[in-house]
């Protein structure tokens, strides 16, 4: 992901350590007595990673806990996001004063089924689609660019934001996704200056598709 992101965020990916390794009293809590294996290894990796993140801005670690919604709570003055898929997870943090939101996803790569395709992907996207060089299942890539917008959307405004409710565009030779979100979500925001734009960065390599994307001071 460090290759998606500007300098200012700080990235760690896991490593073979990171999924066995030790969470933090408030972050266990989030997890619950009753995870299954996979999941409390997703979830310890992403809290790995992200202590090794805000370690790279020179912050001693911190737990970052659950909240009842899943999403994450970063500690005061930082702003972060987690991704797993299979045997990948990564995490990016940074300080609150440099971007104003950050997100991130990785999805293994696989076609999507035709009636997941119809939720998330507007028809005008399936178009614009159906342009684009051949080799690349690129709903997918659409898919995780509108998780990583909904990452950056959700810790700022702190509404829901549906699959249909951003129209994105694929710049394949630059690696570029921008996302309009609808008008009508924007308007219902009860924050000063919703984002109404999300440019963001992706590549597609080996068995992985990446996204990521900040969200810029006002
Ligand atoms: C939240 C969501 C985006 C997570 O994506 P995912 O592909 O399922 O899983 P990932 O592994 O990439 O990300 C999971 C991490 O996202 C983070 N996350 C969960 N809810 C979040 C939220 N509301 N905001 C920001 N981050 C969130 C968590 O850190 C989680 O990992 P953890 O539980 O181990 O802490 C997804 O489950 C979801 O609800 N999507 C529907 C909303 C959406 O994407 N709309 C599209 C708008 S254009």
């Amino acid at each position: 992901m460090r290759d998606l992101l500007p300098p200012t965020v700080a990235v760690a990916v896991a490593g073979p350590t990171d999924w066995a390794g030790e969470l933090l009293a408030a972050e266990a809590a989030g997890l619950g007595e009753r995870a299954v294996l996979s999941r409390r290894q997703d979830f310890t990796a992403g809290r790995s990673c992200a202590r090794r993140a805000m370690a790279a801005l020179g912050l001693p670690a911190a737990p970052v806990p659950a909240a009842a919604d899943r999403s994450p709570v970063w500690p005061a003055g930082l702003v972060g996001t987690i991704t797993h898929t299979r045997g990948y997870c990564a995490a990016a943090v940074a300080r609150a004063t440099d971007v104003r939101s950050v997100g991130m996803d990785a999805e293994r790569l696989r076609e999507l089924k035709p009636g997941v395709r119809r939720l998330i992907c507007r028809p005008e996207e399936e178009r614009w689609c159906a342009r684009l060089p051949a080799g690349v299942h690129w709903p997918l890539v659409l898919f995780s660019a509108k998780e990583t917008v909904y990452k950056v959307w959700h810790p700022v405004v702190g509404s829901w934001l549906d699959f249909q409710d951003a129209t994105v565009e694929l710049d394949p030779d630059a690696g570029v996704f921008t996302a309009r979100i609808a008008p009508a979500r924007v308007a219902e925001a009860t924050v000063a200056d919703p984002p109404t734009v999300v440019t963001g960065r992706f590549v597609v390599e080996d068995d992985l598709v990446r996204t990521a994307a900040v969200l810029p001071l006002r």
